[in-house]
């Protein structure tokens, strides 16, 4: 089974508190989401396997370490997956970008697919799934599907918030995936929003509402 790992720093409880509060405007909202984003991509790298080179410091040679083996991914699902972007890029700027494109329709609260578009090296990258909201679970698992189905192996999941029945679904449809999260909260309602969540992460982030 995937782990599940709640990345409770400070600094990123903190920020996540001003992006769930309603007062906050949308040019704050998508700067906190930025450096949240930021902050769980220090975490989501920590085993990235190292290599030795030599470098010749001022002083004299030494033994130093860089990031080796497989090149990242990010693929945020649109929309609101875009805001955590920028923040990852901003440790990883080497990282391609894979967008898939899924809307929940408002009824059945289905995920529906309208657009894939991924880097041509995809399978030979270590992915991160990117999306603020885990509510039904849905999207994920079904971005997480559309990539397997074209044969990636190596994929994370990268969220602010889940409801719990979100994250049993991915663990039940993905048991392989390791899942990475700013906060677990209480429940869906009935319309399939989290509680007490953020509200319309894809609303507040662009301003569509
Ligand atoms: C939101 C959110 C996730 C999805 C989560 O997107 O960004 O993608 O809902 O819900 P689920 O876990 O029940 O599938 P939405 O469908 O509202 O689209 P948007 O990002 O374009 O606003
Ligand atoms: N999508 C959102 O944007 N917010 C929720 O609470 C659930 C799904």
């Amino acid at each position: 089974m995937g782990k599940v790992f709640v990345c409770d720093h400070p600094l990123i409880q903190h920020k996540l508190t001003l992006i769930r509060d309603e007062r906050t405007n949308t040019k704050d909202f998508r700067d906190l989401v930025d450096e949240v984003a930021t902050l769980m991509a220090y975490e989501i790298t920590r085993n990235l396997p190292l290599s030795p080179i030599q470098v010749k410091t001022p002083v004299t040679e030494a033994t130093c370490y860089t990031i080796s083996g497989r090149m990242l991914g990010l693929i945020p699902i649109l929309r609101a997956g875009l805001g955590m972007v920028e923040g990852v890029l901003n440790l990883i700027p080497g990282a391609k970008v894979g967008h898939i494109g899924l809307y929940r329709d408002p009824e059945t609260l289905q995920p529906v697919e309208y657009y894939v578009k991924l880097p041509t090296d995809v399978q030979e990258r270590q992915l991160i799934v990117l999306d603020p909201m885990l509510a039904t679970g849905g999207s994920a698992i079904a971005a997480i599907t559309a990539l397997k189905n074209r044969n990636c192996t190596q994929i994370k999941l990268m969220c602010l918030i889940a409801a719990p029945e979100g994250v049993r679904a991915v663990q039940e449809a993905h048991p392989d995936i390791d899942i990475y999260l700013a906060a677990v909260d209480e429940q869906l309602n009935d319309h399939g929003y989290i509680v007490p969540g953020l509200g319309d992460a894809g609303d507040r982030l662009f301003g569509t509402k």
